[in-house]
């Protein structure tokens, strides 16, 4: 617990991947995404050892994904898991082993399930009985290897906004829905498909592995009554994202190696069943930092200090109350102290990165960092207000590099 945990590892002072914060700023401008490319190997790396070989680890493209991410994973040897044909064809572009990746959605159109069969796609994760008749439709005999998506109750303790599992979420099937789908493969002779396990997300940003756990324990138990209609001997239980990490200074930290001991341990109590996870923030979000300058400062009383981003660039504060910290760059030695309200620069009043301490010294001009945006903000940004998205940066060892380019006016304008 403590600001050292929500940074990037390879923080030093202003300094992030051994590149200056105000050199990158002044080179690209702000906002700006920074990304420690050595925090993220070595995450990656971290899941492996804690989950062992026999686990497969498939990172959630929708937390950051571009053709750089992609490469990591790719040398990495990690399977990933996409939700459009946007990120199916970057995880291609970005030498992904097609049999490694995913696809997930409780929407998937056509052309998207055609893209995904013919790429050679690991696994298409079913999400209701209707799309499992279009699946074999579409499919026509092509070989196709899938899984179902279920949808079991359990008392995810997160924000009802990112809680995916239950009545009131749209995703996946009930036990009575999956054993439909099971059933409509019975009825067509030649379809191709074959059947390997069961899905689950529960939720994201959860800090209790017991949830987990009892998800998974639903998982496994489902799958040990219906053996036989799996194909093969091994049938993977993939238990989703949702570990979570520390957005704020006072936020506790869950090691990976308890979401990893106790969910092995569980499966461990079972043969011939294949532990799958799809961690996407829990990889990548420590990872990133913003960059913000400030540009305009109101009122003496919690002042109002107006950056040059904010929702189109991370939305999150404004969806789901979520909370960050800010250090300024330019007075990085000054006691942050003085609590401000961290506005942004669009014509709304929910535009609100939060209420950060800060310098009472801060003026406009000023270089800003908010640690913890490596998920979930780059991947949302939207060009409200006509504003170009961002660039992300990539550092590491002294060397910068750009992973996405940021757009232009004349991209807007096209
Ligand atoms: N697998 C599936 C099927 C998912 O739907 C998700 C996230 C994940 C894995 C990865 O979850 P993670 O490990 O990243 O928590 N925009 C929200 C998060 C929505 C996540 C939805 N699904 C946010 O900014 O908090």
């Amino acid at each position: 617990m403590g600001l050292v945990d929500v940074l990037p590892m390879n923080w030093e002072g202003g300094a992030l991947g051994g590149c200056s914060l105000s050199d990158l700023a002044e080179t690209y401008g702000t906002p700006l995404y920074v990304v420690d490319e050595r925090h993220v190997v070595d995450r990656l790396a971290a899941f492996q050892r804690a989950f062992g070989s026999d686990a497969v680890t498939a990172y959630a493209a929708k937390a950051f994904f571009c053709v750089a991410m992609a490469e990591l994973l790719a040398a990495a040897g990690w399977w990933v898991d996409v939700v459009s044909g946007g990120e199916l064809a970057t995880a291609l572009a970005g030498g992904i082993d097609p049999g490694r990746i995913v696809v997930h959605g409780n929407v998937k159109t056509d052309a998207e399930i055609e893209q995904a069969i013919i790429a050679g796609v690991g696994r298409i994760v079913i999400d209701d009985p209707v799309e499992m008749s279009r699946l074999i439709e579409i499919a026509a005999g092509r070989q196709v290897r899938t899984m179902l998506r279920l949808n079991i109750e359990v008392g995810a303790d997160t924000h009802p906004k990112i809680r995916t599992t239950g009545s009131e979420a749209q995703f996946g099937m009930s036990e009575q829905q999956a054993d439909e789908a099971i059933t409509r493969l019975d009825r067509v002779a030649g379809h191709g498909i074959t059947l390997h396990g069961l899905h689950i997300h529960i939720g994201s940003q959860l800090r209790d592995p017991q949830i987990h756990r009892m998800a998974l324990d639903q998982v496994m138990a489902f799958a040990e009554t219906r053996r036989d209609r799996f194909t093969g001997k091994v049938i993977d239980v993939d238990v989703g994202g949702g570990f979570g990490v520390p957005y704020v200074d006072d936020d506790p930290v869950i090691p990976i190696e308890s979401y990893a001991a106790v969910l092995t341990a569980a499966v461990d109590e079972h043969v011939n069943l294949r532990l799958m996870i799809e961690p996407g923030r829990s990889v990548i979000a420590n990872a990133g930092v913003t960059l913000y300058r400030a540009m305009s400062r109101k009122g003496s009383e919690r002042p109002f200090l107006a950056v040059d981003g904010g929702i189109s660039d991370n939305p999150r504060p404004a969806l789901y109350d979520a909370r960050y910290e800010m250090r300024s760059i330019t007075r990085a030695d000054s006691p942050h102290d003085i609590p401000f309200r961290v506005v942004g620069r669009h014509c709304e009043t929910s535009d609100r990165l939060g209420e950060m301490l800060l310098p009472g010294d801060t003026v406009p001009g000023d270089l800003l960092v908010m640690p913890a945006t490596g998920a979930y903000a780059h991947a949302m940004a939207s060009r409200y207000n006509m504003l170009p998205r961002r660039p992300v940066i990539f550092v590491a060892d002294g060397q910068a590099r750009v992973a996405v380019p940021g757009e232009t006016l004349d991209d807007l304008v096209r």
